[in-house]
C-alpha cells in the first residue's frame, strides 16, 4: 500500500469519526431537549400544588387569627359569626379546588405530539361505544371517553340538523394499536410515516378525547376532506362545543390535519378560537388553567 492510499485512508477514517461524532452529539442535544421538557412540566405541576396548599394554610392561618383578635374585640355576635362564617366558606372552597385538582386528570390537556410521552398503561379513565350511526365503517367498534362524548355527539347531532356529512373514522386508539398502525405505516412510508403518525405513547387519540373525521362520500380515503363542507363547518364550529384543530397548516409536528379533532373544554377552545391562537401555541402552564373546569357545559 503506497502513501497516498494510506492518506486517502485516514482521511476517510477521520470522516468517519467526525460523522459518528456529530451523531451522538445530536442525539444527546435531542434527548436533553425531552429532560428539560419534562422538567420544565414537573416543575410547573409542583407549582400549581404548592400554590393551593399555600392558599389553604393562608385562610386557615387567619381564620385562627381571627378566632385570637375576636376574643379581644367588642364585636357583636352577629358580626363575628358572619366574619366566621366567611372564612370558613372560603377554607371549603380552597379545599374543594384542591380537592378537585388533586383528582383531576393531568393528561387531558398535555400537549403529545412528538415532544410529550403518555403512559404507556394511559387508557381514558371510562370509555363508551360510539353509536355506529356516528361512524364510518359499523363493523368496527370505536371507542371515546364517556366524559367527552355528550359534547361530540352534541356537535354532531348540530351538524346534522345543518346536513353536514360528517363521520368518525377513528377514536380512542391504545399504546398497542398505535404501534401497530404505526408499524404498517412505516412499512409502506418509511420514515416519511412520522410526516402523518405518531409514535406509540405521543398520540392524542390514546387520551380518548381525539377523533378523525370523513365524510360518508370520502370515505375511508379522508385525504381531501379540507374541501369538504363538513371541514368548513368544523372551523366554525367545533370550538362551541369544546373541539380544535390539533394540526392546523404549518404546525411544527405533522403535516396539516384537517380531521383531526381534539377534545379540550369550551373554555380552552374559545380562547383559542377568539385569540386566533392553536392549541400547540400556548404554554402547558397557560392551557392548565383550563383543566378543572373543561367538562363544563
Ligand atoms: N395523526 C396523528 C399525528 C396521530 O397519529 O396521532
Ligand atoms: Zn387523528
Amino acid at each position: 500500500m503506497n502513501t497516498q492510499t494510506l492518506n486517502k485512508i485516514n482521511i476517510l477514517l477521520a470522516l468517519l469519526a467526525l460523522g459518528v461524532i456529530g451523531y451522538l452529539g445530536y442525539q444527546n442535544y435531542t434527548l436533553n431537549q425531552t429532560r428539560i421538557a419534562l422538567e420544565i412540566e414537573l416543575e410547573n405541576t409542583k407549582q400549581d400544588f404548592v400554590s393551593t396548599t399555600e392558599k389553604l394554610s393562608g385562610d386557615i392561618e387567619a381564620f385562627r387569627n381571627l378566632l385570637i383578635t375576636t376574643q379581644g374585640e367588642k364585636v357583636t355576635a352577629e358580626q363575628e359569626t358572619r366574619r366566621q362564617q366567611e372564612l370558613l366558606d372560603g377554607m371549603t372552597n380552597t379545599l374543594g379546588l384542591y380537592q378537585k385538582l388533586a383528582t383531576t386528570d393531568r393528561e387531558l390537556l398535555a400537549k403529545y405530539s412528538k415532544v410529550y410521552f403518555l403512559n404507556e398503561l394511559y387508557t381514558p379513565k371510562l370509555s363508551i361505544t360510539i353509536p355506529t350511526s356516528y361512524t364510518l365503517e359499523p363493523e368496527k367498534e370505536k371507542m371515546i371517553s364517556a366524559e367527552v362524548w355528550p359534547f361530540l355527539k352534541q356537535m354532531l347531532d348540530d351538524a346534522q340538523a345543518t346536513s353536514t356529512d360528517l363521520k368518525i373514522i377513528s377514536a380512542f386508539r391504545s399504546f398497542d394499536t398505535q404501534s401497530t398502525l404505526k408499524s404498517a405505516y412505516k412499512v409502506t412510508f418509511g420514515s416519511g410515516a412520522s410526516t402523518f403518525s405518531a409514535d406509540q405513547g405521543y398520540s392524542e387519540h390514546q387520551l380518548g378525547t381525539t377523533v378523525d373525521f370523513t365524510t360518508t362520500k370520502l370515505g375511508t380515503n379522508n385525504l381531501t376532506f379540507e374541501k369538504t363542507s363538513g371541514y368548513k363547518w368544523l372551523t366554525e364550529n367545533a370550538y362551541k362545543y369544546g373541539f380544535i384543530l390539533s394540526y392546523p397548516k404549518g404546525n411544527a409536528y405533522y403535516i396539516f390535519e384537517p380531521w383531526h379533532w381534539r377534545f379540550v373544554g369550551k373554555g380552552l377552545a374559545l380562547r383559542l378560537h377568539d385569540e386566533g391562537k392553536n392549541f400547540y401555541d400556548l404554554s402547558q402552564r397557560d392551557i392548565n388553567e383550563y383543566l378543572l373546569t373543561i367538562f363544563q357545559h
